[in-house]
């Protein structure tokens, strides 16, 4: 097999359950140019080399091949996830301000007794049932109630954030084989129908005061200014949708390790206290973002010997550098109480995830409750359904049969 599919069959559907052969595969490769001229980079030193690098653009408008995939909504910028600095730096900072330090630095940890409630209140639900979705069921309630609460957002609206949400991330979804053009036109009228609609319920929050992050945009400018109506809107987007997917996929992905895993499960029931060290594991050993697909080098980069040209897109398969086993000791094994675990599951640089304190808070309390009250949890299909998507990668359903709900 040449090196030029290898893209295309960490993409295949038929891998989606278990990609990782296929990365070791990559990691012997090192910059393993593609089919369609991109460039895939496995290797933990290379990654963390390239997250760091100036060179390295988040900006899709500096691809110099044809970028078929960028269609703008209009009256809607890209977020700064896709911006390089200065413009992606400023545009953090003022979303930074209600969420975490310096001037909030208290706003997420002041959320755990609120999160837990909500777990609380989810895994009540279950009583008397002995068939569950995880999925369904909790994984993904939690973070989008924890998420509506914290931007000031109806819960009543969730399922036309769910249809949206879809929509956008089916939008950056590389599996060859559907048609790329109609659903980027899906992507681009739910990216704009969330933004209007974010846009409107900020604009009903001026002058009013309230603790969501919502109102805190328009009624509590920081020092770096406030953001532009359009600013705004791409940025509620963004951090919606990011609450929505990434951290359903790690309390999934969480359960069904530890499933596997009954040693470790029955351990950190004992030991709740390891769940922290555990939740790390797992962001290196089954994390959420597999890869991120949306690098440019803004001039000729050369990775061990490879030049990487000028306008090439160039994409980071974090989830391989998370079991590169130059860097982890045995990385295939998942090892609860690992130390020494800088893994890739936030990214790095700086780009390195934003509610990367709000993830770990919701999946440890998530699954910490989880295996406490859950009776004889068992999989129903191993492996289970896996969700489209090779970037955003975890099960689409998780269906467990339990024998009853502890107190
Ligand atoms: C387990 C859950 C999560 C995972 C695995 C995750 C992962 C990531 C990764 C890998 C990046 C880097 C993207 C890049 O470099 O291009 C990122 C960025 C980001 N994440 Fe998360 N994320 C999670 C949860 C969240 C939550 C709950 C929020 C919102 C409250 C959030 C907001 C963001 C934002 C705004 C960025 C862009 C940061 C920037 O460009 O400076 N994430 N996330």
């Amino acid at each position: 097999m040449s090196a030029d599919t290898l893209f295309r069959r960490i993409t295949d559907y038929a891998n989606r359950a278990n990609p990782y052969p296929l990365y070791a595969e990559l990691r012997e490769r090192r910059a393993a140019c593609q089919e369609d001229g991109s460039y895939l980079v496995g290797t933990y030193h290379d990654i963390a080399a390239l997250l760091h690098d100036p060179r390295i653009s988040s900006d899709r408008r500096n691809r110099t091949v044809p970028d078929h995939d960028l269609i703008e909504a209009p009256g809607i910028p890209a977020a700064f996830i896709a911006r390089d600095d200065p413009e992606h730096e400023r545009l953090r900072n003022i979303a930074m301000r209600p969420f975490g330090p310096p001037h909030s630095a208290n706003r997420i940890d002041a959320m755990q007794g609120e999160i837990t409630v909500i777990a609380k209140e989810l895994i009540d639900a279950l009583q008397g049932r002995h068939r569950i979705d995880l999925v369904d069921d909790f994984a993904y309630p939690l973070p989008v109630t924890v998420i509506c609460r914290l931007l000031g957002v109806r819960r009543e609206d969730e399922a036309r954030f769910r249809a949206w949400t879809e929509a956008v991330i089916a939008g950056v979804d590389p599996t060859p084989g559907s048609d790329p053009a109609e659903r980027q036109r899906a992507a681009v009228a739910a990216r704009m129908a969330m933004g209007l609609y974010l846009g409107d319920l900020a604009d009903n929050r001026r002058g009013k005061s309230a603790d969501d992050m919502l109102s805190a945009f328009v009624n509590d400018p920081g020092p770096d200014g406030s953001f532009t109506r359009p600013e705004l809107m791409a940025t509620a987007v963004l951090l919606l949708i990011a609450g929505h997917e990434t951290t359903v996929n790690l309390i999934t992905n969480g359960m069904l390790t530890l499933l596997r895993q009954p040693e470790a499960l029955e351990r950190l029931r004992r030991e709740p206290a390891l769940m922290p060290r555990a939740v790390e594991e797992l962001l290196r050993y089954e994390p959420p973002v597999h890869m991120l697909p949306q690098r440019t080098a803004l001039t000729d980069v050369e990775v061990d010997g490879v030049t990487i040209p000028k306008g090439a897109p160039l994409i980071l398969v974090l989830a391989s550098g998370s079991r590169d086993p130059k860097r982890f000791r045995d990385p295939d094994h998942f090892e609860p109480t690992r130390r020494d675990n800088q893994h890739f599951g936030f990214g790095g640089g700086v780009h390195i995830c934003f509610g990367a304190p709000l993830a770990r808070i919701e999946a440890q309390i998530a699954l910490t409750e989880l295996i406490r009250r859950l009776k004889a949890p068992r999989l129903v299909e191993d492996p289970p359904p896996y969700r489209r998507s090779p970037i955003l990668r975890g099960p689409r359903h998780l269906p467990l049969e339990i024998a009853g709900i502890e107190a």
